[in-house]
């Protein structure tokens, strides 16, 4: 069993959440400070984490937010006991990324109960011991379509936004559109840094501080990189920065979903070979079905497995024969995806 590990620069807190936790009969693990708590969930690979705020390093928050950057901590449960308890504090627990928050003095029972949902919680969810589907194995989520203004960048910043609200700090959203990019402008945050920051990096040269300085949040714990204000900043982007920086970010984040160009330019056959998911948009014109059809037909000669692939519609959207079956008031399928051998995959 995963040890469960406690970091609090007070002795005594550490004997009292002991004696509290004692009938769940885990492994506790210490650390006196901020620092050493974030070496100690490294080598310790805690179920789940209870963490102090005011610590004499760094704060319980920063605690909570730099594990969560860290992919292997996306889904570990982390509580925070401070003895803060108004509502702002509160609040700033779970903007960190904790999952529970509980005020000093505490009840042992109180704290036993709480430790015991996150666990059971996280052990029904994803990276937890239970069986997952492909969908919550995901990794990379590339949103598809050959053609512009169905919606795919809308589908992508609210899918983004989702997940984010499920497990905070997990997700970060990739505008790979680079001339037309509107991620930033959806989420309603200023364009400060963009793509075309890591076009100085030479390949070999990019790594996680790098990536870190233009990766922008949201409040609603979503983070993003955004697209260049003029296309020609973004084709100094190499191959191989760009492949690097899909790599980081697939190492830090739970999900990363990315909205491709509508083509099969370079940077989105990248994103399109690095994807776990292929989500494609369709919309109910003819124009769209043709460019759905002929992205599948191009997907099959590239050797994605249909696994991989899953369609979408924006508004209304239904093919004839489920028309049909509309008009004469039965009900469709559940679950329909185009004559694709495909399903949908969230
Ligand atoms: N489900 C929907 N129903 C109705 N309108 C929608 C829906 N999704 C998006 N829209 C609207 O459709 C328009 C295009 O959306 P969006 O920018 O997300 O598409 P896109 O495929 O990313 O387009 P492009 O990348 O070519 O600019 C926007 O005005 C958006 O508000
Ligand atoms: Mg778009």
């Amino acid at each position: 069993m995963k040890p469960i590990l406690l970091i609090d620069d007070e002795p005594i807190n550490h004997q009292l959440v002991a004696h509290a936790l004692q009938p769940l009969e885990h492994e506790l693990v210490f650390a006196n400070n901020g620092k050493d708590g974030i070496t100690q969930a490294r080598l310790s690979d805690p179920s789940a984490i209870i963490t102090d705020v005011m610590m004499p390093d760094i704060n319980g928050y920063e605690v909570t937010r730099q594990l969560r950057r860290e992919s292997r901590f996306a889904h570990v449960p982390i509580l925070i006991l401070t003895a803060q308890s108004g509502l702002q504090d509160k609040l700033k627990a779970f903007e960190a990324g904790a999952d529970d928050h509980l005020s000093k003095p505490f009840e042992s029972a109180e704290l036993l109960a709480r430790v015991s949902a996150l666990l059971r919680r996280s052990e029904a969810g994803p990276g937890g011991s239970g069986q997952a589907s492909p969908a919550e194995r995901a990794r990379l989520i590339a949103v598809h379509s050959l053609r512009g203004g169905t919606g795919s960048s809308t589908l992508v910043v609210n899918l983004g936004v989702g997940l984010a609200a499920l497990w905070p700090n997990s997700t970060v959203v990739l505008d790979l559109t680079m001339t037309a990019g509107q991620v930033a402008l959806m989420l309603n945050s200023a364009l400060r840094r963009t793509w075309a920051d890591l076009a100085r990096f030479k390949a070999g040269e990019l790594d996680l501080d790098a990536l870190q300085s233009v990766i922008g949040s949201h409040e609603s714990g979503l983070y993003f990189i955004a697209a260049p204000t003029f296309p020609s900043q973004a084709e100094a982007l190499g191959k191989e920065s760009f492949a690097t920086a899909l790599q980081l970010l697939k190492e830090q984040f739970g999900y990363v979903v990315a909205d491709l160009p509508h083509d099969f330019s370079e940077i989105a056959l990248q994103a399109l070979d690095a994807a776990d998911v292929i989500l494609m948009v369709a919309s109910p014109d003819m124009a769209s079905i043709r460019a759905t059809s002929a992205a599948l037909d191009t997907y099959t000669k590239l050797g994605y497995p249909n696994s991989r692939g899953g369609i979408g519609s924006t508004g209304g959207f239904c093919l004839p024969s489920e028309q049909g079956r509309a008009e004469k008031g039965e009900a469709a399928p559940p679950n329909r995806g185009l004559d694709a051998g495909l399903s949908p995959i969230l």
